[in-house]
């Protein structure tokens, strides 16, 4: 008998430690993390590098057609994105793209382009598939939704920390700023809006180690899936 294959949707705003905690408990599961917001981040980089308006939904969708977007896992386990064959897995980390990806994210006919992609995935592997509408939209049938979140000054922090970490620091009330105003246009635009799922088990991490919040989440996990 062919082993089952199984499915877990994390969402949540960003910066609310989903993808370190997520990429976490899929190495302890063996499963496959697939970050969906890298795939969108990969949209936002083309059009930042072609200069297109990531407002104009009609500029954005005309990007579309010359756009290949591939992952591929490197033996750490990271996920390396690749945009025409070119490895942008750094570029799409930085601080602009961030904006690019969260106003091409809103446009519907890039939301249609990546779905498939993803729903492969699931097709394919056990995942853990963090972003914002994968327990809503991309795997409404998963077998178990997480919305994972966290206050907006800690995110911020966890974020001011990681950019000190990487030796490219910022402004903490700017970023604070920024995470504010893109978990409003992620949650209020109309396409796929940023919610949690009915069925979705919510998990504030405010406050938590990075450990209590990967041992809370596996233990959800392994509760609720019985494995
Ligand atoms: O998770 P992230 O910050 O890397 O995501 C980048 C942007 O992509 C973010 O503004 C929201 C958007 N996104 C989305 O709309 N749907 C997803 N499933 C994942 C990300």
């Amino acid at each position: 008998m062919e082993n089952k294959r199984y499915s877990i949707a994390i969402d949540g705003p960003s910066g609310a430690g989903k993808s370190t905690i997520a990429r976490a408990a899929a190495k302890e599961l063996n499963f496959v993390y697939v970050d969906t917001g890298a795939i969108y981040r990969t949209v936002g980089c083309q059009a930042r590098r072609l200069g297109a308006d990531p407002c104009d939904a009609e500029a954005v969708a005309a990007l579309l057609p010359g756009l290949d977007i591939t992952m591929a896992y490197g033996d750490d386990g990271l996920q390396r994105m690749y945009l025409n064959g070119e490895d942008v897995t750094e570029e799409i980390r930085l601080p602009e793209v961030s904006m690019y990806a969260s106003r091409v994210s809103a446009v519907p006919a890039v939301r249609a382009f990546l779905l498939e992609m993803q729903r492969d995935m699931a097709r394919k592997h056990s995942v853990i598939m963090d972003g914002r509408d994968i327990g809503t939209v991309v795997l409404p049938d998963a077998d178990l939704k997480i919305f994972l979140t966290a206050s907006p000054e800690d995110r911020a922090r966890r974020r001011y920390e990681e950019l000190v970490k990487r030796g490219t620091p910022q402004d903490f009330d700017t970023l604070l700023k920024e995470i504010r105003e893109r978990d409003y246009n992620d949650s209020h635009r109309a396409a796929a809006p940023l919610r949690p799922a009915e069925d979705a088990v919510l998990l504030d991490t405010s406050g938590n180690t990075f450990p209590q919040s990967r041992d809370q989440i596996l233990t959800i996990i392994r509760e609720r899936l019985g494995l």
